[in-house]
């Protein structure tokens, strides 16, 4: 069942990660031209700080892949939300499950960037997801829910926030969920916003993981989910120019 008609904002967010130097511009000039033909779904990329500097003017939404949780001082190599929002990014992703696991990052610090990311102005993109061991061990709706509730600060709302559900053994591995896995996941997700925000049945929710052009058009119709997060195919023009449109094409 698809979402086609819900006034939830439809978002294909590309996360560059740690890969990119200027001379990748010319990918992020191209993906911003195709972003201006799109009708109701709306592009985001996420680039490495410089390169939001870089590509401010192209008129394309950007945003950050992390920030700190303080808003400015004595905090050497980490980046303010502050200064992401400068320098023209519009959003911010908190909580990726790299961060997650490679920097040790808890729960309640990734509210603290969530919230260090409202305060400049910035929409925060809250990942969450199992890991393989804890879906193995029937783990997923309770972990989704232990992160939900922790990492989602209650002052989260349809404006400035956007969860996006990223299976950690799906990222990267060419593996994706199945859409009935996609769909158990996103309905429990739903609730739990619902039950818990004013505004919940409102917020987009993205699915991440190894989404591609020939799979995008079949995970974007799976109730409740509002677009992707795209690591890999997001870095050249040709692999995410059409999960832009797949996307499009359903909303
Ligand atoms: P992937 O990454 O699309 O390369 O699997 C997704 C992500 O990490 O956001």
């Amino acid at each position: 069942m698809s979402d086609r008609g819900t006034n939830r904002r439809k978002l294909v967010v590309g996360n560059w990660k740690m890969n990119g130097t200027r001379s990748n511009l010319s990918e992020v000039t191209l993906i911003a031209q195709a972003a201006r033909d799109l009708g109701k779904a709306e592009a985001l990329l996420c680039l490495p700080g410089p390169l939001i500097l870089a590509a401010k003017d192209f008129g394309l939404p950007l945003g950050g892949q992390d920030c700190s949780a303080e808003l400015e001082g004595a905090f050497t190599g980490d980046q303010s939300a502050i200064l992401l929002a400068d320098v023209g990014a519009k959003a911010v992703i908190v909580g990726h499950s790299e961060r997650r696991a490679l920097h040790k990052e808890t729960n309640d610090l990734i509210a603290s960037k969530a919230r260090a990311a409202w305060s400049a102005g910035l929409s925060a993109i809250v990942c969450i997801g199992e890991t393989t061991e804890e879906r193995e061990n029937g783990e997923t709706l309770d972990v989704l829910t232990d992160q939900l509730a922790n990492s989602l600060p209650d002052t989260a709302n349809a404006q400035n926030t956007i969860v996006a559900y990223e299976p950690v053994w799906a990222i990267g591995s060419g593996k994706t969920a199945t859409p009935s896995d996609i769909e158990t996941a996103h309905a429990h997700i739903r609730k739990h916003l619902q039950n818990r925000f004013p505004t919940g049945a409102k917020m987009s929710l993205l699915y991440g993981g190894s989404l591609n052009a020939s799979n995008a058009t079949q995970i974007f119709s799976v109730a409740n989910v509002d677009g992707g997060l795209i690591g890999g195919a997001s870095l050249t023009a040709s692999t995410f120019i059409p999960i832009m449109r797949a996307l499009d094409a359903g909303a």
